[in-house]
């Protein structure tokens, strides 16, 4: 437990040891989860932490009250780090009332599979618990359709759950943050996997917080900021520049024989006649970081690949797993490529193209084996088509 103002406690909990959060995020340091109590009139808990450390959290409130006190969770984020231990919080005091949006309501419903006093924190509404006051601010999409931003106006302090957050357990989470260099990477990091898929929600998150002139930002992990705010909002800023540029396509293809790398060229040429920017990219010859920045930094895909055993290669399909369906979707997209008898290539990548909802051109560009001069010139028509379609969106 620690005391960061007047009534307010952390009562979160260190994970040091976690090397890998939500199955894909690499933490380095482990994290924290971060849980808030303030003692008004009545007393407030602000998030719960992850199920594996509720008794450690528990504890932590019990050095300040007994749990049968608090009168009110806030939920401003209900993934399971922040929701998991709410069960048993409820179990010792079931007359606990849970403010939280209608979407995360609804979320807690289907988490806890039980009944629980539930009150919607609408926008912008008030509560009143007595010598402070509790300001609901929606903000959806950070990260998740149910997440608020709750306010408490007489601290200056904001709960904004997993934004502004960050994977990092140092030695105190109250903004001592000794290894600056490490803290950066894990922001950069944590951004990046978080949010990067919605800068849009991020930029109105910011002007949300910007407008409160916080004093305290009770992040849901790593450290609580006080002096580093406009340093960890400018970053974000920075970071959620948009980045698409338009007229830009990036052909990413294999091949064996070099029937689907001429396809590609040709497509490609075709495309720079329109007057579009294109990068091609022999998968296996690209570095991840390229590759990523030319998924990222596009308008508009070509994916090419040979039939292999009645399907595309690998290289492809795991291009295709870096496709973003939240902020890639509805770029245009073309499938191409070569094979022999069957063919199937091109109708399973673009099934899956249509998935991540990609704009995929009707017409999959196949051709048996070796492409011939006519087919190459039919291609050069088609990448230039295809061009000229993008740049008059
Ligand atoms: C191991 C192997 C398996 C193949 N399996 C299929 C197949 O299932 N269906 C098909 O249409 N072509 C198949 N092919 C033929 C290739 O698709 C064809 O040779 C194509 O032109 C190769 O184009 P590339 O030079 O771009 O790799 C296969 C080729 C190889 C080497
Ligand atoms: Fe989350
Ligand atoms: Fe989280």
């Amino acid at each position: 437990m620690i005391k960061l103002a007047n009534d307010l406690y952390y009562v979160g909990v260190k994970d040091p040891d976690l090397k890998t959060f939500d199955v894909i995020v690499p933490t380095e340091t482990g994290t924290t989860y971060n849980a808030y109590l303030l003692r008004g009139e009545k007393t407030v808990l602000f998030e719960t932490v992850h199920d594996d450390f509720a008794d450690e959290l528990l504890e932590n409130i019990r050095e300040i009250c007994p749990a049968e006190d608090i009168d009110i969770i806030v939920c401003d984020h209900t993934e399971p780090d922040h929701s998991g231990a709410l069960h048993k919080i409820l179990d010792i005091n079931p007359d606990v009332t849970v403010y939280g949006s209608a979407a995360a309501l609804k979320n807690l419903s289907n988490i806890l599979n039980r009944d629980f006093n539930k009150c919607v924190a609408k926008n912008n509404s008030e509560l009143d618990i007595g010598g402070y006051t509790l300001k609901f601010i929606w903000a959806p999409n950070l990260h998740w359709p149910d997440s608020i931003f709750t306010f408490c106006k007489e601290l200056g302090a904001v709960f904004t759950c997993d934004f502004l957050g960050c994977h990092y357990c140092g030695e105190t989470v109250d903004e001592d943050i000794s290894d600056t260099a490490g803290y950066d990477t894990e922001l950069a990091r944590y951004y990046k996997y978080i949010f990067g898929v919605f800068p849009a929600a991020v930029k109105n998150g910011l002007s949300l917080i910007r407008s409160l002139s916080p004093a305290l930002v009770c992040t849901s992990h790593g450290p609580v900021l006080r002096r580093d705010i406009e340093k960890v909002c400018g970053c974000y800023d920075k970071w959620s520049e948009p980045v698409v540029q338009s007229g830009k396509i990036s052909v990413f293809y294999v091949s064996c024989y070099g029937y689907t790398a001429a396809m590609a060229q040709a497509l490609a040429e075709g495309a720079r006649s329109a007057g579009c920017e294109v990068g091609v990219y022999e998968i296996t010859a690209a570095s991840d970081a390229e590759i990523d920045e030319a998924l990222r930094t596009s308008a508009a895909y070509m994916f090419g690949s040979p039939t292999l055993n009645r399907d595309a290669l690998p290289p492809v399909w795991s291009v295709l797993g870096s496709v973003s369906a939240v902020a890639d979707r509805n770029k245009p997209a073309l499938i191409f490529g070569s094979y022999g008898w069957s063919g199937e290539a091109c109708a399973n990548l673009a099934a899956r193209a249509q998935g991540l909802g990609l704009k995929v051109d009707e017409e999959l560009c196949r051709v048996c084996f070796k492409p011939s001069e006519e087919d190459l010139e039919k291609l050069r028509s088609k990448g230039s088509a295809f061009a000229a379609a993008l740049l008059s969106q």
